[in-house]
């Protein structure tokens, strides 16, 4: 499958998105919308690709924002759905139900920190810059940012974001829970890549259920996600088919639970 505005490469299970609009710092436009849904779509229907690590091109920007020349010729009905459109890409990211990564190589502003906060992970680059700064241009955010960030870093961070517009770096993205890792730059690849090889490695169900389940946590009551983890996680696990060391290593811990339950010394009073 190929894309006008991004660029994908498979290493072993592990899928690369790239936005490929370096001139336009990978400025987010309609048909960007359009091409990382249906590379999101093709990651969903492909049992191959494990984990994802999304990215940009260039030395300077994961994605400066959403494409700002093409947004000032929009009418207010376009602009509404321009904003639903990038709003569902965010979501289908987040709910894909296999880790995605996003390798935060330079700015990482507007529509390009709400593609990052979609991810699961975010790995930064110690020279990325952070930030909404929709309000310099008289906007709100649109692809959800006030929404997420207030998720990932609480109501008081949102605000300093949002109200103020001023990026933040990579440390302080870290302080406020933003970001995960920051590195070096010229170490961003390796330790993206890293992660990125354990999450393909891990079971998939498992993953798949954790996901789901912090997914729903954040949003509903902790007995309805007590609830989900217990029983679809279970059941997803169970119907687990895909091998691999983390699946393995549950078959064997509960033979040995089994084998524990089995033997005769559990049941004797200690002396
Ligand atoms: N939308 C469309 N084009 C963008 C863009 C965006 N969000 N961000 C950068 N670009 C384009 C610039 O217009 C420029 O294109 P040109 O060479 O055809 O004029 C090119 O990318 C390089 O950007 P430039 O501003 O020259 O780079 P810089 O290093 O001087 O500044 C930024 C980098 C990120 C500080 C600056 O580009 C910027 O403020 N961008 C907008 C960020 C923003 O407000 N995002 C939220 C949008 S809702």
């Amino acid at each position: 499958m190929t894309f006008n505005t991004l660029l994908t490469e498979d290493r072993g299970a592990v899928r690369v998105i790239t936005v490929n609009r370096p001139d336009k710092l990978n400025a987010l436009n309609h048909a960007t919308l359009t091409d990382l849904h249906a590379a999101f779509a093709a990651v969903a229907a492909d049992a191959g690709v494990r984990a994802v690590v999304l990215t940009g091109a260039g030395p300077k920007a994961f994605v400066a924002g959403a494409d700002i020349a093409e947004m000032n010729g929009l009418s207010p009905v376009q602009s509404r759905d321009f904003s639903r459109h990038g709003q569902a890409l965010m979501t289908r990211i987040e709910r894909l139900g296999k880790p995605v990564i996003g390798m935060l190589n330079g700015f990482a502003l507007g529509g390009g920190l709400e593609l990052a906060m979609a991810c699961h992970l975010r790995i930064a680059a110690d020279t990325a810059k952070i930030g909404q700064p929709e309000i310099n241009l008289g906007l709100i955010p649109g692809f959800g940012g006030t929404q997420r960030l207030l998720r990932l870093a609480g109501r008081a961070a949102t605000l300093e974001l949002c109200l103020l517009g001023a990026p933040i770096g990579a440390e302080r993205a870290m302080q406020l829970g933003i970001v995960n890792r920051v590195v070096p730059a010229a170490e961003l690849e390796a330790a993206t890549f890293a992660i990125a090889e354990q999450l393909a490695n891990a079971a998939p169900q498992a993953l798949r259920g954790i996901l789901d389940a912090v997914l729903v946590g954040g949003e509903a009551p902790i007995d309805v996600g007590l609830d989900y983890e217990t029983t679809p996680h279970r059941r997803r696990c169970a119907a687990s088919s895909t091998p691999c060391s983390s699946a393995a290593r549950r078959r064997s811990t509960s033979a040995s639970i089994t084998r524990r339950r089995a033997s005769p010394s559990r049941s004797r009073p200690r002396t």
